[in-house]
């Protein structure tokens, strides 16, 4: 049993305009099945495995690169199409707004935030939100690092890599979080994984 593409929760012209068809047509259909293709191949050789995504991710941090990152690009991405959804953005459910508002202040300083790890992270990478040390904190990666190998368990990730924004923001990194945010964004989602790790 090895890596799948997953179908997308949502039409590819779903989440038009701030995330367009032609972005999703390349960037889902090319690049996470190309993550998962390759990770497949590298899976072959590895004693990994078998194992679950998660312990395929951990277990070949820093011992096999080229495995982690097609296999941790592939965990980025499967939450990543979940963390969207057409009108997305709004409320944010109780308990998940409640514990934002305490360990950032306020949802806008959370927003200003992520937005700012996004816009901080130079080159490819990720924007977090994830519950670390039974904290929730703001934290930007590099490449197709995440949360998992760094102790913390991801509640809500935003690829900042070019392949996610350019098409529909150009260089615009910062309109491209921005929307995201308000429009894209499946708070939903992110209170599943909030309410499973907390
Ligand atoms: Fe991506």
């Amino acid at each position: 049993m090895g890596f799948e593409l997953p179908d997308l929760p949502y039409a590819r012209d779903a989440l038009a305009p701030y995330m367009s068809a032609e972005t999703l047509e390349y960037h889902y259909g090319k690049h996470h099945k190309a993550y998962v293709d390759k990770g497949n191949g590298l899976l072959e050789d590895s004693d990994l495995k078998g194992r679950s995504l998660e312990d395929i991710v951990r277990g070949s941090h820093g011992t096999n690169s080229a495995l982690f990152n097609n296999a941790a690009q592939h965990y980025n991405h499967l939450h990543f199409w979940q963390w969207m959804k057409p009108d997305g953005g709004g409320a944010i459910p109780g308990e998940l707004e409640k514990r934002i508002a305490q360990d950032f202040g306020s949802v806008d300083d959370f927003s200003a935030a992520f937005i700012g790890a996004g816009l901080g992270q130079f080159g490819s990478g990720w924007c977090w939100l994830e519950l670390r040390d039974g904290k929730l904190q703001v934290s930007a990666t590099p490449n197709g690092e995440n949360p998992l190998v760094h102790g913390g368990t991801p509640i809500l990730g935003c690829d900042v890599w070019e392949h996610s924004y350019y098409i529909d923001h150009r260089n615009d990194r910062g309109a491209y979080l921005k929307a995201f945010l308000e429009t894209l964004v499946n708070w939903d989602y992110a209170a599943e994984l909030f309410d499973a790790a907390d």
